[in-house]
């Protein structure tokens, strides 16, 4: 049995050890115990605390829920008035401040600013009683706040108690409390699940939370907390500038935000304001702009305040990311790969930083899931550079008269049939290479490397081509002339001459690569690969239907189903026999049996060097259309290596291990090319 002395020594020993880790987890981010030895420890404590009572004290660290629910929450008089910050939206009023500060203080010289994010939660003051977190009180309306104590010692990242030495008898810290994006989302998918209320954001779930009677409630939601500023000081001294006070801060056991900077003059807060949103998405909390503080402290005071705000700090808001403005039409969007999307036509409004008068509704199931009308008010959002997006309707604002928003039958480009398959959000044209939406893509995708190869016909130059009417299908790009594409923007003779033959060679290809090249919808490489194998010619595969389909290995009913309705579209033969008339062509021997396996089936290849007749990609392709595999690196399992010229340490590895060894014409020879 432990005795009443031993038991007091060692409560205090694991609440030193719990305060400790408490401090290297939230405050400096680098605990160095895991998470379950400091479970371990706190049951500990809490087993002696419930075998001694009389040892629990109100800085436990088992002690942050109290077990009775409030009436309601008590008044608290700030004696230093809890301020609030004046906002510049742009550069030039960020300027304006700097020169009112330095026309105040007649000092030309530059200032050194405290630079610091400005968090999106709600204001809060902590007041240290010797130490120990005696009163914990909201804004309210800066002079008169409510006394939510007990909601703000379930706050983990709060010390129940400071650490450390030399804090002022009194200290009142302040901060903001907040709650990270990722537990914002888990608290709404939790209510989303129990039909409960769901937050707009997370400032208003940090509101929400705090603002609880019963604190186990506060205790269940994640808040946290950053110190940034200070208010009554009583038994002690505070160092003379605001940086080296939250230093100081951090050492007492308050958790101070890792991007506070010190930063030179007005460039320097325009370097941290820029830096600050490029990282914003990043951070795992919202702020909505950034805070600069005079920093020196004699310097704050002599500039003083005004009304309710310092005349020592300004807030640079980010643009508001989200505004509200009236739909007035959707119309669809056809994509480079056929996806209908259904765009909202706005009222123009200044979001982000921006006029926007479109923004996007994603897909159907977008629409449905918002219940998006033509004519409703809604808010749209735009932050950073991610397209402007419609994120909810204004119900309360729905006029009587709204039109639903329908999905048309027929592409808006082309007039083909619009499909939206079972289960999937997204609507496509069929129209293909018919589709001038569609078509810029596909050629594109034609000449990409793994499919036709051919060099220089990137995404740039295929739009020229298409723009200026020389290229309507892929069969049109063989039809190509020097002079031609010397003509075009960029382009030399010399670069001309290079692209013609270049095509001149992307004539002869593979089956594989040429299905691949088609750009039939689910048809990726390997499948294309697969089907090539399998079928061994064009024309046994454009004969297949979808069952015929479905018994090859490997495809299932959704490709099935596409590359039937693919070979099913009379223009489709039409855009395959201008290609076999324009010259492309492969060689029609890699019919495998369509029973048992294909000849190089469980053979293991390794390529090494430089290949005269073909690029890396074309052997892979090859070997793999005879069931072969490519592996990356010479091992025991390793059948044959390629030796091409120039062969790196592969080589030296296959005769190690006495791999067979295979030169570029007897590899042409098994590929039978
Ligand atoms: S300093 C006298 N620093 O912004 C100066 N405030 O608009 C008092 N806020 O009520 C505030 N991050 O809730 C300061 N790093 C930061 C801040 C910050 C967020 C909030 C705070 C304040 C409001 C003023």
């Amino acid at each position: 049995m432990t005795s009443h002395g031993d038991a007091a020594h060692r409560v205090r020993t694991l609440r030193d050890q719990i305060n400790q880790h408490n401090y290297l987890y939230y405050v400096l981010d680098a605990p160095e115990i895991p998470d379950s030895d400091y479970d371990r420890l706190l049951r500990e404590l809490q087993t002696l605390e419930r075998q001694f009572p009389e040892l629990v004290t109100r800085d436990s660290p088992t002690q942050r829920v109290g077990a009775t629910p409030l009436a309601e929450f008590g008044q608290v008089r700030h004696e230093v008035p809890m301020l609030s910050l004046d906002n510049a939206f742009d550069e030039q009023e960020v300027r304006d401040f700097e020169r009112r500060a330095h026309e105040r203080l007649g000092t030309p010289a530059q200032l050194e600013y405290a630079a610091e994010p400005k968090l999106d939660g709600l204001a809060i003051s902590l007041v240290y009683e010797h130490g120990m977190l005696a009163r914990g009180a909201t804004r309210g309306d800066g002079t008169v706040g409510e006394d939510v104590t007990q909601n703000i010692r379930t706050i983990p990242s709060v010390p129940l108690r400071l650490i450390g030495k030399g804090f002022p008898a009194l200290l009142e810290a302040r901060g903001e409390i907040f709650m990270s994006r990722k537990s914002f989302e888990k608290l709404n998918a939790r209510a989303a699940r129990k039909n409960e209320k769901i937050f707009a954001n997370p400032r208003n779930a940090a509101a929400g939370s705090l603002r609880q009677l019963d604190a186990r409630i506060t205790a269940s939601r994640s808040l946290e907390f950053f110190a940034y500023a200070w208010g009554q000081v009583r038994g002690g001294k505070l160092p003379g500038r605001h940086s080296e006070v939250l230093a100081r801060f951090r050492d007492w056991g308050l958790r101070t935000n890792p991007e506070n900077r010190v930063v030179h003059g007005v460039d320097g807060c325009l370097q941290f304001y820029r830096q600050m949103a490029a990282k914003r998405e990043r951070l795992p909390y919202q702020i909505d702009g950034v805070v600069y503080k005079v920093d020196r402290l004699d310097l704050q005071q002599q500039l003083g305040f005004v009304a309710r705000a310092p005349r020592w700090a300004i807030a640079h808001k980010f643009p508001a990311e989200e505004a509200m403005t009236v739909l007035r039409a959707v119309e669809f969007q056809v994509g480079r790969t056929g996806a209908l999307t259904p765009v909202a036509r706005l009222e123009p409004v200044f979001v982000g930083g921006a006029t926007v008068s479109n923004a996007t509704l994603h897909n159907m199931d977008e629409v449905e899931r918002k219940d998006v009308r033509m004519g409703d008010t809604v808010i749209v959002r735009r932050a950073g550079d991610v397209i402007p997006e419609v994120v909810s309707v204004v119900l309360t604002r729905r006029p009587k008269s709204t039109r639903r928003v329908r999905l048309p039958r027929i592409c808006p480009v082309c007039g083909s049939q619009v499909l939206r398959l079972e289960g999937e959000a997204v609507a496509r044209c069929s129209g293909g290479l018919y589709c001038a939406a569609q078509r810029k893509e596909l050629i594109r995708h034609f000449a990409s490397r793994r499919a036709l190869n051919i060099e220089g016909l990137g995404e740039k130059l295929v739009e020229q081509l298409v723009d200026a009417g020389l290229v309507h299908t892929p069969a049109d790009i063989f039809r190509l002339t020097v002079p031609q594409l010397a003509d075009l923007e960029r382009m030399g003779e010399k670069s001309a001459k290079n692209l013609v033959q270049t095509i001149e060679h992307a004539r002869h290809t593979t089956l594989a690569r040429f299905l691949y090249a088609l750009g039939i919808r689910e048809v990726g490489e390997t499948t294309a690969q697969v089907l090539a194998r399998h079928f061994g010619t064009l024309e046994a595969l454009m004969k297949a239907d979808a069952t015929a389909l479905v018994q090859v290995p490997d495809v299932g009913p959704v490709v099935a189903a596409a590359v039937a309705a693919y070979f099913h579209e009379p223009h489709n033969h039409q855009v395959i026999d201008a290609l076999r008339k324009a010259g492309v062509q492969w060689p029609e021997h890699v019919s495998a049996p369509l029973t048992g396996s294909p000849p190089l089936s469980g053979k293991i290849f390794v390529l090494t060097g430089t290949l005269a007749s073909m690029t890396r990609d074309d052997a892979k392709a090859g070997i793999q259309a005879l069931g072969g595999k490519v592996s990356g690196s010479v091992s025991k399992k390793t059948d044959y290596l390629v030796v091409g010229a120039e062969p790196g340490s592969k080589l030296a590895e296959a005769r190690k291990l006495g791999i067979g060894l295979m030169d570029e014409v007897a590899f042409k020879r098994l590929l039978k090319l």
